[in-house]
């Protein structure tokens, strides 16, 4: 049995032991009380251990649990938050909640009745800072407000006023090179399944440090075996990824960097957090159709680019169609799309390697004119930030 002081102790503080002569063996030993019993991990004491006798005459080990000061608990939580790397990683949230920004991690929590956190009614999005601007926000933005439409969501402010907000949360956060993530919640308000006891709903941001920019390296991917979403669910970004989490597991326990889901066609659908793009025989840059799967914001950004690539003559077009694993697997070059990795080139699907198994010039053309476009494209696609 793990010993209580051990993470994994946590789950079995209450323990009965077999009173001497009653058990199956007697190995039993009295434990010296109180004890104090503390997890590491968190760099704190969890309580007190104590020895009790049941009704019944059987001993149990237990302990106190115990009951916080408001200090303590402030104290504890930024004792928490030091104890992690994400202390230098979180650099502002807002919370509707508290109506303002706070920069300092220890007070980056959301309410536990919040039912996006007990039943999943909750949307988000993000959008990547580069260079000190904002990447796409307005287009995450109206994804944002489409998904939270589709969850039955009515935001607390308007577009203009959440604009406004997630803008000077990084104003706020002096990053000027990482991610902005944010959620619209169904809100606090009780524990039951309908939220009509949830009165108000609630906005979350929070800007995250990232170290490096994402790099253009080949990756392998397996078919997912991880049912996708039905369509209704899988065009919104809720929540509910328990699915993409599962999926990415999958990959990661096959060596993968994702896991490739098809429809119920079985044509190819998109990764747990990107879309998919191919380079056909024929020289066409092909995506399939976005009805089924998440709108990407990186995909259909890579669709208005690559007309660049076609004019130079480097594709011969463009095109949003079913795409058939077979075509896929078929295809000169594969590649991994989203705003975390930008555009990532695939260079084994299973068993099977795509192209000549190296990076596609293609697929590394659509990256540096992405990263490109961050850095210096059209008032429509970048948003200043006023630090
Ligand atoms: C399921 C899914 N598909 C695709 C994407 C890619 O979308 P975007 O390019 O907007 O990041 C994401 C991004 O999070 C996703 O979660």
């Amino acid at each position: 049995m793990a010993s209580p002081t051990s993470m994994s102790g946590i789950h079995s503080l209450t323990r009965t032991i077999p009173l001497p002569g009653r058990g199956p063996r007697a190995t039993w030993k009295p434990i010296p009380e109180p004890r104090s019993v503390s997890a590491p991990r968190l760099g704190v004491e969890i309580g007190r251990r104590r020895l009790r006798k049941t009704r019944a005459g059987s001993a149990i080990n237990t302990f106190d649990v115990p009951v916080l000061s408001d200090t303590m608990v402030v104290e504890r939580l930024h004792r928490f938050r030091e104890g992690t790397t994400s202390e230098k990683t979180y650099l502002a949230m807002y919370s509707s909640i508290f109506g303002g920004i706070t920069t300092n991690p220890a007070n980056m929590v959301i309410p536990m009745d919040d039912h996006m956190v007990h039943r999943g009614h909750g949307v988000f999005d993000t959008a990547a800072i580069m260079d000190g601007h904002l990447y796409e926000l307005e287009q995450h933005l109206d994804r944002f407000l489409t998904s939270a439409s589709m969850a039955n969501i009515r935001p607390p402010f308007d577009r203009s006023t959440i604009q406004t907000i997630l803008v000077q949360t990084v104003a706020a956060s002096n990053c000027t090179e990482g991610s902005l993530r944010y959620w619209l919640s169904a809100g606090p308000g009780d524990f039951l399944l309908s939220p009509s006891g949830c009165p108000q709903s609630a906005l979350y941001a929070i800007v995250i440090q990232t170290g490096h920019p994402p790099e253009f390296k080949g990756v392998g991917v397996v078919t997912a075996s991880v049912p996708m979403k039905q369509p209704q669910f899988a065009i919104m970004k809720s929540v509910n990824y328990l699915p993409n989490v599962l999926s990415k597991m999958e990959a990661e326990e096959n060596g993968a960097f994702a896991a490739i889901w098809l429809d119920d066609a079985g044509y190819v659908a998109e990764g747990p957090n990107m879309n998919v793009g191919f380079v056909t025989k024929e020289r066409k840059l092909v995506m399939p159709r976005f009805d089924k799967i998440l709108s990407g914001c990186t995909a259909k950004r890579v669709l208005v680019l690559a007309d660049s690539l076609v004019r130079e003559g480097r594709i011969q077009g463009v095109e949003v169609r079913d795409i058939t694993v077979e075509e896929g697997k078929a295809a000169e070059e594969m590649m991994l799309i989203g705003s975390g990795i930008l555009v990532k080139p695939v260079l084994q699907w299973d068993d099977h390697t795509i192209g000549d198994g190296g990076e596609g010039l293609v697929a590394e053309a659509l990256f540096d004119l992405i990263v490109d476009d961050m850095k210096s494209g059209p008032s429509a696609v970048r948003v200043s930030v006023p630090y």
